[in-house]
């Protein structure tokens, strides 16, 4: 662009170039300082967001620590399983009365796409009809298919007959 008159193209340059004399490539320039100062500061505001956001999330559920009884345990035949909801009516669970005699509950939701696991008894696992998922059923932890994360396993306490949700662990 031309600041003054051009030699070659002889325009004159346009009056605003006058009113307003700033320099581009000065304006755009980010200095080393200003970039890092930038980034770290972006970076405390993202911790920050995540730590309300956990807390949030912590506060806002009280039903993820309540007990809520999920069956009885005579009622749940050796290598069987039932269906319950915890710890809201919006999270499905499976609680399974294992081949060994003990009771395991895990999140019913496939931690792959999010479908319903169900119990294979004759192949003693979980499985996921979607995709062929399949999951250990002594400790949720996947053993073929696509999924790559451990179903979330629910805290089960007996109480007499009676088999307890305590809580989730993720
Ligand atoms: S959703 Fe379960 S294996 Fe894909």
């Amino acid at each position: 662009m031309c600041a003054q008159e051009c030699k070659e193209c002889k325009k004159k340059p346009a009056q605003w170039r006058d009113d307003f004399p700033i320099e581009w490539e000065k304006d755009q320039y980010v200095t080393r300082r200003e970039m890092v100062k930038f980034l770290t500061l972006g970076s405390a505001f993202l911790v920050l967001a995540n730590g309300v956001l956990a807390a949030v999330g912590r506060f806002t559920h009280p039903g993820k620590t309540s007990r809520r009884s999920v069956a009885l345990a005579s009622a749940v035949p050796l290598n069987s399983s039932v269906l319950f909801r915890y710890p809201t009516d919006e999270d499905p669970c499976i609680l399974v009365h294992t081949r060994e005699g003990g009771f395991v509950a895990y999140s019913q939701v496939c931690t792959h796409l999010s479908c319903a696991v169900i119990h294979r008894p004759e192949q003693d696992t979980l499985y996921c009809p979607c995709h062929q998922g399949f999951f250990n059923i002594q400790t949720g932890d996947p053993t073929a298919g696509p999924p790559t994360r451990r179903l979330p396993r629910v805290a089960l306490q007996q109480d007499g007959d009676v088999i307890f949700a305590a809580g989730m662990e993720v």
